[in-house]
């Protein structure tokens, strides 16, 4: 019922050229995976080389940060309008390198999902807890405040295309992965949160990733998992042959 989702979260790396010999690496191992949806989100400078590579192809592009404002006085941003006029389909928001680096926070998220729903961007919301909070054992409060938070005055009658992902800090980099049972968990906590944000029927078909140190050789396990509705990868995405597998390994 939920189409999977794979997303490649490529932070701050490939220039252009780097990026678009990614696509064309790519395109051809993947151009028979319907299963999935694929997104790639590059770095701002590369999205338009990226957009243009994979025209008329089943590869998507996404912006890996925006502004909740179409324009203003913002020196360094860019805006959904922005985006959507070049052709970007998703946004990730909430990253936590953006709210451990860059003070971004519940109500910045909030505003920034408002503003993507608004302009027909895909969010993909990423929430999770830190190493610390698992340790205190606060992982579902600090999830269930990350989600509501993200979710307050959104009209479930536009919250369709939402998406969440939910990325263990721990997790981020490190090549530690969620066990599937500790990812279970925490996307059902994610999942009944939604429920008491937007209900039940929605947080059904919601999708909800899992991004922490996937790898070609765990994708199928964490995929197993039935709350687990696809991956946000960050370093095995870099490689079109690593990131290709991870999106094979998504069939059911
Ligand atoms: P890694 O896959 O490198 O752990 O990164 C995960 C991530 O942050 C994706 O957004």
């Amino acid at each position: 019922m939920r189409k999977p989702l794979i997303a490649a979260n490529w932070k701050m790396f490939k220039t252009p050229a780097e990026a678009v010999a990614f696509t064309d690496a790519f395109i051809p191992l993947v151009a028979a995976q319907h299963h999935a949806d694929i997104v790639l989100c590059p770095a701002t400078t590369s999205l338009s080389a990226t957009i243009e590579a994979t025209r008329n192809t089943n590869v998507h592009i996404g912006a890996q940060n925006m502004h909740w404002l179409d324009n203003g006085a913002y020196t360094g941003e860019t805006s959904p309008l922005m985006l959507t006029a070049i052709g970007a389909t998703h946004v990730l928001i909430g990253h936590s390198e953006r709210r451990q680096y860059f003070n971004e926070t519940d109500e910045t998220v909030n505003l920034k999902l408002k503003a993507a729903l608004a302009h027909n961007l895909i969010p993909i919301v990423c929430v999770g807890e830190q190493l610390a909070e698992r340790e205190a054992e606060v992982t579902a409060e600090v999830l269930q405040r990350q989600v509501s938070a993200a979710l307050t005055d959104i009209n479930p009658a536009r919250a369709t295309p939402i998406v969440f992902a939910y990325e263990p800090v721990w997790a981020i980099g490190t090549g530690r992965t969620a066990t599937p049972q500790i990812a279970e968990e925490a996307h059902k906590i994610v999942r009944a949160q939604i429920a008491v944000s937007l209900g039940a029927e929605l947080a059904a078909s919601i999708r909800i990733l899992y991004g922490g140190s996937v790898k070609p050789d765990n994708a199928a396990s964490l995929y197993a998992v039935a709350d687990i509705d696809g991956a946000l990868v960050g370093g095995a995405s870099l490689d079109p042959t690593s990131f290709a597998q991870i999106v094979i390994n998504s069939v059911a």
